[in-house]
């Protein structure tokens, strides 16, 4: 019998940064997590997408802790229980909530805060390992990981021996739920996205495909928390900040919140001209048209390494219009991680039309025609 294919290490990557929006190049800890996912594990070299599943899996860094950053989490929450209060209602995200420690901290801090001043509120946590949510779900604790806790916050979990349960009246509020950030339901709106130290560990487009789609799940007024390393991030992805007490910096959304109904379309004589790239795989019904700025084509380019990673055997590039000259180096750049990926996959990515194959040339993209 044949041995299965082996990707060198490169091409693995590639394909890894591809289908998971995992970069193993990006820091050492994941260089690091993939040499030896790899050692233990020689034949997910192979690379397919079961293969490429289980990597991510390795690499995914689950490290959490109860009351983690507490200055940020003191300036978050001085900032959002008046609000809350006010409005008699918060609806909470922790997106990569990991094991949950985050998640019942925060909902700690909202029972406490309630049974001072009645509101409404709700914790969802979501993360992409299935074992970590059964694990958050499950809100059991060995006692010492809540002595992080403040005392007034202790007093929501149970201890039973050595261990610490979230009490009864957290878990009214509280479900978790496993998937992807890149594309799993989010059930939004919130007032509040808390994704701390999971941006980091993405590839620099899927973490952009993160951001909005958490910033699409905000209600109005919602604000996105980060850890204080991934702001850059945030900023680069064009969400725009906002101080909250001398510590934090949140994110607003910039467009209309998911709860309201978007404007109605302008009249096609009002509609600038843009220029349009048009990507589908070979089978129904994933076709997608998107036109091109500097914000979309990167979206543009995670879906068809998405669509890649569904196992698309080829992605078409149509480039229609002008492409705005000032965008042009990032365009192609975003664009050259496209093709590479349907190299590293065994896939094809392919100019739909001559026009478009001249125009990529043109850029340094020398993609031909089918
Ligand atoms: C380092 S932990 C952070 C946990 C918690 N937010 C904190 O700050 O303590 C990162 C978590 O994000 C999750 N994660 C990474 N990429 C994800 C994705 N694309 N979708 C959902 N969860 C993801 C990982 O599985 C991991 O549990």
């Amino acid at each position: 019998m044949a041995a299965p294919p082996r990707l060198d290490a490169d091409a693995l990557a590639c394909a890894l940064a591809a289908s998971h929006g995992i970069d193993p190049r990006g820091s050492l800890t994941l260089t690091a997590r993939f040499e030896l996912a790899l050692a233990e594990e020689p034949a997910l070299a192979a690379g397919g997408p079961a293969e490429l599943a289980r990597l991510a899996q390795r690499l995914r860094v689950g490290e959490t802790r109860f009351y983690r950053d507490p200055p940020q989490l003191e300036a978050l929450f001085a900032w959002a229980l008046p609000r809350a209060i006010a409005a008699g209602k918060l609806r909470v995200l922790s997106a990569g909530c990991a094991t949950g420690e985050e998640a019942w901290t925060i909902a700690a801090i909202l029972e406490e805060a309630r049974q001072a001043r009645p509101f409404t509120w709700e914790l969802n946590g979501v993360d992409a390992l299935p074992e970590s949510v059964e694990r958050a779900r499950a809100g059991r604790y060995p006692a010492e990981a809540i002595a992080r806790l403040p005392r007034k916050l202790r007093r929501h979990f149970e201890l039973h021996g050595e261990e610490a349960s979230a009490s009864e009246a957290l878990r009214a509020h509280c479900r978790f739920f496993a998937g992807d950030l890149l594309g799993a339901p989010l059930y939004g709106p919130f007032g509040l996205v808390v994704c701390r130290n999971v941006l980091i560990y993405l590839e620099e487009a899927a973490a952009r495909r993160v951001i909005e789609r958490l910033a699409s799940q905000l209600t109005r007024d919602g604000v996105l928390v980060v850890a204080r390393a991934e702001v850059p991030i945030v900023r680069r992805a064009g969400l725009s900040p906002r101080q909250l007490g001398g510590e934090v910096v949140a994110f607003k959304r910039s467009g209309a919140p998911a709860s309201t109904r978007p404007p109605p379309a302008p009249r096609a004589a009002d509609r600038p001209p843009l220029p349009a790239l048009e990507l589908h795989d070979q089978g129904p019904p994933s076709r997608v048209r998107l036109d091109v700025d500097a914000a979309n084509v990167e979206a543009l380019v995670a879906r068809g390494q998405q669509l890649l990673a569904a196992g698309a055997p080829m992605i078409e590039v149509r480039v229609s219009g002008r492409l705005p000259a000032a965008q042009l180096e990032m365009i192609a750049a975003t664009l050259r991680r496209l093709v590479r990926a349907a190299d590293a996959l065994g896939a094809r990515c392919v100019a739909a039309d001559d026009a478009t194959a001249r125009t990529l040339a043109a850029l340094g993209l020398p993609i031909s025609t089918r």
